[in-house]
C-alpha cells in the first residue's frame, strides 16, 4: 500500500533542503571532510593553535611566553629572525626548534608558513613609513652592568622595587628562576615591548615612571641586559642540596 500522500511529499521536501543547503547525502564521504595528515596543514591558524597556542597564548598574547601579536615587536623583529627562531629554537630556553634538523614537527613550509604568517596576520606600524618614530633595533649589544643599575632606579624601580625585589605594582625580576628562562635578546625584547597584555610600558611609555622619563636609548636598554644577566648568574653561585658551601 502507498504511504499516503502528505508523508511522501515531507521526505521529498527533506531531501530538497538537504540538496539546497549543500547537505551531503547520507554514506557519500566528502573528500574535504577527509583528516588531513599533521605535514600538510598550510593554514597559519591551525598551525599556530596546534604548535604555539600553548606556551605563546591563543591569540599570541597573554600566554606564557613573551607575546608574539604586539605590534611593537611585529614592527622590529627582523623576518629572518622569526624563521630562524620557529626553526631552530632558542638554545637554553623553553623555546623549542620547530624544524625536522631540530627532531621538531614541521616541515620546512610549515616553519615558513607560520614565521610569515605571524607578521600578515597580526597588525602592526611600519616604523619606516612616516610620523613613526623608529624604535631602538632588535638585536642585543654589549652593556655596562653598573650604568645599568642607573638605569633601572630611573625607569623600572618604580614598579618592580629599587632592587628588583618586586613592588606593589609589578613581581620580583631579580629572581635568578625567572631570568634563567629568558635569554638576553628575550630580556632585550621585553625591555623595549614592554608587556602591554600585563601593564608594563614599553621602552617610551611613562605610566609608573619619573615625570622627567625620557624614552630608553639602545644603550641604555643594553646596559639593563647586562644588570639582569648579572642577576640571572646568581642562580649558579647559589648553594644547592648537592653542592652545600662546606664542599668548595
Ligand atoms: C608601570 C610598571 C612597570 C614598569 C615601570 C616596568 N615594569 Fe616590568 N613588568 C611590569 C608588570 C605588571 C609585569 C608583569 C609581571 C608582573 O606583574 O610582575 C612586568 C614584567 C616584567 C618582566 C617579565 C616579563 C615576562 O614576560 O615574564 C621583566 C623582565 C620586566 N618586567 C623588566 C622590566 C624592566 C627591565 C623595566 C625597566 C626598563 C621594567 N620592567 C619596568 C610592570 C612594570
Ligand atoms: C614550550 C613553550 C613554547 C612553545 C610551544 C613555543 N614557544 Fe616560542 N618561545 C617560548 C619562549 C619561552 C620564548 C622566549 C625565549 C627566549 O628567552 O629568548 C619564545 C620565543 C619565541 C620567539 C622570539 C620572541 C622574541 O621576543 O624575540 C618567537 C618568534 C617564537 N617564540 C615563535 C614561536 C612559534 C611560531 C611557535 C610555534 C611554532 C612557538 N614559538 C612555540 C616558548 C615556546
Amino acid at each position: 500500500m502507498n504511504k499516503p500522500l502528505h508523508v511522501r511529499s515531507r521526505a521529498a521536501f527533506g531531501w530538497l533542503v538537504a540538496v539546497i543547503i549543500g547537505c551531503d547525502l547520507p554514506g557519500a564521504p566528502n573528500p574535504a571532510d577527509r583528516p588531513v595528515p599533521p605535514q600538510e596543514v598550510q593554514d597559519f591558524a591551525l598551525l599556530f593553535q596546534r604548535n604555539c597556542a600553548g606556551c605563546h597564548g591563543v591569540d599570541g598574547k597573554l600566554g606564557p611566553a613573551p607575546p608574539l601579536n604586539d605590534p611593537l615587536f611585529l614592527a622590529i623583529v627582523p623576518d629572518a629572525e622569526l624563521l630562524k627562531v620557529v626553526r631552530d629554537g632558542r638554545r637554553g630556553t623553553p623555546m623549542p626548534g620547530f624544524a625536522p634538523s631540530t627532531g621538531g614537527p614541521l616541515t620546512d613550509e610549515q616553519a615558513q608558513i607560520i614565521a610569515a604568517g605571524i607578521k600578515t596576520h597580526w597588525p602592526h606600524p611600519n616604523p619606516a613609513a612616516a610620523n613613526v618614530t623608529t624604535p631602538p633595533q632588535y638585536a642585543v649589544g654589549a652593556g655596562n652592568v653598573e650604568r645599568g643599575r642607573t638605569v633601572f632606579a630611573e625607569a623600572c624601580a618604580e614598579c618592580h622595587g629599587a632592587k628588583g625585589e618586586g613592588g606593589s605594582q609589578a613581581g620580583a625580576i631579580h629572581d635568578p628562576a625567572l631570568l634563567s628562562l629568558l635569554s638576553d635578546q628575550a630580556l632585550r625584547r621585553i625591555i623595549i615591548t614592554g608587556r602591554p597584555d600585563l601593564y608594563m610600558p614599553d621602552y617610551a611609555g611613562v605610566d609608573g615612571r619619573a615625570d622627567d622619563f625620557q624614552p630608553l636609548t639602545s644603550a641604555e636598554i643594553d646596559d639593563l641586559v647586562a644588570l639582569l644577566a648579572e642577576w640571572r648568574k646568581e642562580a649558579a653561585a647559589q648553594p644547592t642540596l648537592a653542592g652545600t658551601p662546606d664542599s668548595v
